[in-house]
């Protein structure tokens, strides 16, 4: 594909549940469009010297959600970034809001999908217990707040590089429409 188009500053953000491809699809996006990548949970990680799972459990939840949308109305003035969100981020409204400007694209996947990806994985405290109970459980209470996002693609038996390309055609509509 022909990354060369001429993409006005716009923050271009990928979103999703865990899982989704957002860090791997990201960097090759960012890689293409020659931007620089943005991981929040590895900034986050990085601010507080600590993974997530450890931040989890001696700070809760809701002290790494408080950084989480901090560092959400600090990036949306990254008009020449790739970000990856937690897959937690956009699911509080504010945090939407705060990107209001730039083009977001929420990655999906199905549960049976997720599942597969997801499952030999030890580090998502948000999955802690029985993940086969929990992607489901987690899916449906967050489908709505996903469903406020415009642009989806499905990631269910895509490669990254598929995934990859098709958020760049996404991208390329979105930054040749007026702000
Ligand atoms: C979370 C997703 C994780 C990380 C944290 C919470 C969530 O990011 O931000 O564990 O609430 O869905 P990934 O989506 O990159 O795994």
């Amino acid at each position: 594909m022909d990354t060369r188009f001429d993409h006005r500053p716009l923050p271009l953000v990928l979103t999703g549940f865990m899982g989704t491809g957002k860090t791997s699809v990201g960097q090759v996006v960012a890689e293409k469009l020659g931007r620089e990548f943005v991981d929040m949970d590895v900034v986050i990680e990085a601010k507080e010297g600590m993974p997530i799972s450890k931040m989890f459990e001696t700070r809760g939840e809701a002290y790494f959600r408080a950084l989480e949308a901090e560092l959400c109305a600090r990036l949306a003035g990254c008009d020449n970034a790739v970000i990856a969100t937690g897959g937690g981020a956009l699911v509080n409204p504010d945090n939407r809001a705060a990107f209001v400007d730039a083009c977001v694209i929420c990655l999906d996947a199905t549960a049976e999908a997720l599942l597969a990806r997801l499952e030999s994985m030890c580090d998502r405290p948000m999955l802690a217990g029985n993940a086969r109970i929990r992607i489901p459980e987690l899916l449906s209470a967050r489908r709505a707040a996903y469903a406020q996002i415009a642009r989806h693609i499905d990631t269910t038996n895509k490669s990254i590089a598929q995934i990859a390309d098709e958020v760049i055609a996404l991208f390329k509509v979105a930054s040749d429409e007026p702000r």
